[in-house]
């Protein structure tokens, strides 16, 4: 299947199966299982924001184990939240103090999620392949993280 079918498909079944009624730990989840059903990266999930530590620590995922907690601004995770900005990373190799959860991860997309203006999570996803996330991506991937905004 094309890859604009599949985010538009992904992005169809998350606004079907994820609900305001839904614990944002079941979203989460079940977010984490649609995007895999379509695209079978290494690794897709969710770092959540803990203001009293001023780290991410790792929420709902499907993968290889990975680490607990991201400090504000390190990694690229870090510095989604950091910049309130989506990162797109060709090679992960070349990001200055990228964390390297998993040594198979060659690029990857980290979408924050905001609410009411502030960081309250990140999307994190994993490719095996260099070069994998393009501005399509971040396009379906930012409307989806707007409509997790109020759902997580
Ligand atoms: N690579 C991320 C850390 C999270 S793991 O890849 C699951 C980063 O640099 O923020």
């Amino acid at each position: 299947m094309e890859k604009l079918i599949k985010l538009e498909q992904m992005l169809k079944e998350c606004k079907t199966v994820l609900t305001k009624q839904d614990h944002s730990i079941s979203n989460m989840s079940n977010c984490c299982a649609i995007i895999q059903k379509y695209f079978s990266y290494h690794w897709v999930g969710f770092y959540i924001v803990d203001d009293s530590t001023n780290q991410l620590y790792l929420g709902p995922f499907q993968g290889p184990l990975a680490c607990t907690k991201i400090p504000f601004g390190k990694g690229v995770c870090g510095t989604a939240w950091k910049e309130s900005k989506t990162q797109i990373v060709e090679d992960v190799h070349q990001f200055p103090g990228h964390i390297a959860c998993s040594s198979l991860t060659n690029s990857e997309i980290v979408v924050p999620i905001t609410r009411e203006n502030k960081v309250i999570a990140v999307l994190d996803i994993d490719s095996v392949e260099f070069n994998t996330f393009s501005d399509k991506d971040k396009e379906y991937f930012e409307i989806l993280a707007k409509f997790l905004s109020e759902r997580i």
